[in-house]
Order: C-alpha cells, then structure tokens, then sequence
C-alpha cells in the first residue's frame, strides 16, 4: 500500500540559501494510511514549515513530497483540489473567519468542496457537535468565541469533510488541560476509524494519550527521532532477545 504522506530528502530554506540556517534539512519519513504520526520539537525547529509544504502552502528547494503517491509539488492548478479533498488542516493560527459564525465557517469550506447544501448543513453540525462546541456557540460569530472555541471551531473545519488525511499544527495548543484532553480523544477516535494524522505538537498529552502514535521528533529542520509502535516493539523483542513477528 503506498504511503499516506510520504518526505523524501527534503530540504527548505527561507530567504537566499546560505544567509539563514535551513528550515528543513534533509528530511525522509512516511506516515501509513491510518497511522497516527505525531511531530514534536522545540519551536524553530520547523514543524509549521514541514505542514505548509505538504500543503502546498511553501516549495522545498529540494526533495520530493507525495500525498497517497502523488508528488504535491507537481501538481498542476487544476489538480490542486486533489489536495484539497485529501487533507484536512487545522492551522497554528486557525485562519477563521472571524466575521462569520462557527457554523458559517464550516459550512463554507464544505461549499468550496462543492457539497449539496443538505449535506454541507447536516455535515457542519454533525463536525461542531463532535469537537464538543456548546449547541448556543454554532451561531456566533467567531469574533466572540473564545480562543479554545475558535480551535475547536478550526477542528470541525478540518474534519467536516471526512478527510482521509488530518493535519493539525499545535491543534491542542491555546486549550487548557482538560480541553486539550478532550481534543486528543477526538484526534484517537478518528485515527480508530481510519484516519491518518499527523500532528506537529508542544504537548506533552498528546503523546500520553496517545500512546499509539509514531513519534517523529525535528531539532533544527533535522528530523532525529522516527518511532513507531512497531519499531518500539522491535527494539524490545531485541532487549530480551527474541525476533519480533510484526
Ligand atoms: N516565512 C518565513 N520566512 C523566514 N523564515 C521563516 C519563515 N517561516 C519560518 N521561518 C524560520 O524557519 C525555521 C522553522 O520555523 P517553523 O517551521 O515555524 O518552526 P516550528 O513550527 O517548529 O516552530 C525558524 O528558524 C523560523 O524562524
Ligand atoms: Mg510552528
């Protein structure tokens, strides 16, 4: 089966190459269809950059980068919604529209998808309900929301469409503990339903609660750590001494 997300000797550098230090250095992994990566390292190390360029959002200088097989890079215009329906994103900066209501902002990006209007409203109030978003919440406007309403707002955008693929840039990030809680319940139950995420995270959480999760790990553009379940069961069939079936 070919990868879900799949970075082959990646490298990104902002500004004219040799004036900063890389972005992204050299980095390779794949994510499998319904695993579950989650991507950590200090802030600067180049987790946003890596999520913009699977999105198309930013080029790397080099290397090759495939969404279920296809090359993003070479994608042409009219390929892009190809992208588009694939991956679900829930950004750092959540980019609502802060004008409109919850429930408006999710039902425009089903719109986008071009959605029948019956579907885009029983699909917008099915994702709000499920990130947890109070029932008196869908009809404000997202300016009045509070900062944990608004990501769960992001969230529900995200995933209102059934995207095989989920994106998300610190989606815990501006929630408190227990909110922060609920979402990574959210993010495991699509992941038992077949959904493949990848996750760039601060919180420690996610990792706890999500012990099933690949844990990928950048330190300056460089990634240094690719751990998965399978590899872990790996290393500890060699620590006692046995091969490991899987
Ligand atoms: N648009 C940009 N222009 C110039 N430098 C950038 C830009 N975006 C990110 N960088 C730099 O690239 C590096 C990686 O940043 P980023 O991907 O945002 O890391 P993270 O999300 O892990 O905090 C940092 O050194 C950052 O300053
Ligand atoms: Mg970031």
């Amino acid at each position: 089966m070919k990868p879900a997300i799949e970075f082959t000797d990646v490298h990104k550098t902002y500004g004219r190459a040799g004036r900063s230090s890389p972005a992204l250095d050299g980095v390779t992994f794949a994510v499998a269809p319904g695993e579950f990566a989650v991507l950590t390292g200090p802030s600067g190390a180049g987790k946003t950059t890596l999520i913009k360029l699977l999105m198309a959002i930013e080029r790397p200088d080099r290397g090759e980068i495939r969404v279920v097989g296809r090359d993003v890079h070479r994608l042409t215009t009219a390929s892009v919604p190809y992208l588009r329906r694939n991956l679900g994103v829930v950004f750092q900066d959540f980019r609502l529209l802060p004008e409109a209501t919850a429930t408006e902002n999710v039902r425009l990006a089903l719109q986008i998808l071009g959605l029948r209007p019956r579907e885009v409203r029983r699909r917008a109030s099915a994702a709000l309900e499920r990130v947890g978003l109070d029932r008196s919440s869908h009809r404000k406007r997202v300016r009045a929301l509070s900062g944990g309403e608004q990501q769960r707002v992001a969230l529900a955008r995200a995933i209102a469409s059934d995207p095989p693929i989920l994106l998300g840039d610190e989606p815990t990030g501006n929630l408190d503990p227990e909110l922060s809680a609920s979402i990574i319940e959210v993010l495991s139950e699509l992941a038992r339903e077949g959904t493949t995420l990848l996750i760039a995270t601060h919180d420690p959480a996610m990792q706890r609660l999500a012990p099933h999760a690949k844990a990928l790990r950048l330190t300056q553009g460089r990634l240094t750590q690719v751990d998965s379940p399978r590899s872990r069961l790996r290393g500890a069939a060699e620590l006692i001494g046995v091969e490991a079936v899987a």
